[in-house]
């Protein structure tokens, strides 16, 4: 892992910023009507701004032929470093045919309003199988992120991009703390070692349980969830949101606590995924990062611990993050706490380990989750939501 004053480095080595400076926003602004546009879904636009703000660095743009083939067949950009996740950008035939490379392209929101320009550099065709196969070990159509691929068009455009402007988050302008910004925050906070923690679930005890044997061994915990495109039965993340507010006011001590979202689309690639939450939280300026159970899985498409493996496949260092990996935990009734079998005597029977069905279940029929497994305030707060919102939690 290299330090320096400024903290740890980035994925490359440098801090990616692809705002557009107030002289290039003009140039943009003044050729918008000029320039082809696409229309951006809404993982793209994640994607942009991610690439803007430095969350993917050392990318400065969507991925060109030799990255992308080396990304989905060895996990590592053309140059060598390590990099699990496809970035890219797909577009009909009849579109790309319409651009030339080496022009600028515009690029829309999926509410077509202009919000970045893409230098166009390269657009190439790519097969939907392989890249299943590699980045999601599954063709299944069932997998949500397999499934997203599949309906992708197919011609990927690449280069570099720039986003006109740092829009303010429409709802959590106050947690959208950008990896400059966490990183200088760590350094203000006197941070040497700082544990970042992907989710896209409601806070339950077993991740307070493993956040907090973390934030034991190290300085800061940087408690980060992905606010991006997500399945649609998945928790809206306004709720859960709400829950970390509600765990941080009541049980967590806040001022070793940094609660930011993460912009990032989920893509359910399970190890894969892994890898890349983990560069990620690198960039935001994390020296550590938490996998526990089935990491970014969906289904039983990975194996409890695949997501954990995946980590011995790079060089000691190589990723420079270091994970910290965590067994399936659960409430122990024999010593009336939070365990693993790593801690814990008890049998399975002691054991309280809900699933996320079982705690929908149990909140459509009006019963509330057992303090076992989710804080009494958590809970009322999701059960609220189901009245509320009149979605499956
Ligand atoms: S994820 O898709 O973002 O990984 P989730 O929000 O459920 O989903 O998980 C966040 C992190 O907590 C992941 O590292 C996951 O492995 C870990 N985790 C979730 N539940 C448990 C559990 N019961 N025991 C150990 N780790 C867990």
């Amino acid at each position: 892992m290299s330090h320096s004053p400024d903290g740890i480095a980035p994925h490359g080595g440098q801090l990616i910023n692809r705002i557009a400076t107030p002289a290039q926003l003009q140039v943009f602004l003044d050729k918008a009507d000029t320039l082809p546009r696409v229309q951006l879904d809404e993982r793209s636009l994640s994607d942009l701004e991610m690439i803007a703000i430095g969350g993917l660095s050392p990318l400065t743009g969507f991925m060109e032929q030799a990255d992308y083939e080396q990304v989905v067949s060895d996990m590592r950009l053309a140059n060598g470093l390590p990099w699990s996740i496809p970035i890219t950008l797909s577009v009909a035939e009849s579109v790309a045919d319409s651009l030339t490379e080496g022009n600028w392209v515009r690029l829309d929101d999926p509410r077509g309003r202009f919000v970045g320009v893409l230098e166009l550099t390269e657009k190439y065709r790519y097969k939907k199988d392989h890249e299943a196969i590699h980045v999601y070990r599954t063709e299944d159509l069932k997998h949500p992120g397999v499934q997203v691929l599949y309906n992708q068009k197919p011609i990927y455009l690449a280069g570099p991009v720039w986003l006109l402007e740092r829009f303010p988050h429409p709802h959590f302008p106050a947690y959208q703390i950008d990896p400059a910004k966490s990183r200088k925050m760590f350094q203000d906070k006197g941070w040497k070692t700082i544990v970042g923690f992907q989710t896209r679930n409601p806070i339950h005890r077993a991740h307070e349980y493993i956040q907090k044997c973390a934030l034991e061994t190290v300085d800061g915990l940087f408690l980060h969830p992905l606010v991006g495109a997500t399945k649609e039965d998945d928790i809206a993340a306004d709720v859960r949101m709400r829950c970390y507010e509600i765990m941080l006011e009541h049980y967590y001590p806040q001022d070793r606590v940094i609660l930011a979202i993460n912009p990032a689309a989920m893509r359910y690639a399970g190890p894969r995924e892994a890898i890349f939450h983990a560069l990620i939280r690198k960039n935001y300026g994390c020296t550590h990062f938490i996998v526990g159970r089935d990491h970014a899985g969906v289904g039983n498409y990975y194996g409890t611990y695949d997501a954990q493996m995946i980590f011995d496949e790079f060089e000691p260092g190589e990723l420079g993050i270091v994970p910290m990996m965590f067994e399936h935990a659960f409430y122990c009734k024999r010593t009336q706490q939070m365990a693993t079998t790593k801690t814990s005597p008890s049998t399975p029977e002691e054991r309280v380990h809900l699933s996320g069905t079982k705690v929908r279940e149990m909140l459509r029929q009006g019963e509330l989750p057992p303090p076992e497994f989710s804080r009494p305030e958590v809970a009322k707060e999701l059960a609220l939501a189901m009245n509320i919102y009149s979605y499956e939690i």
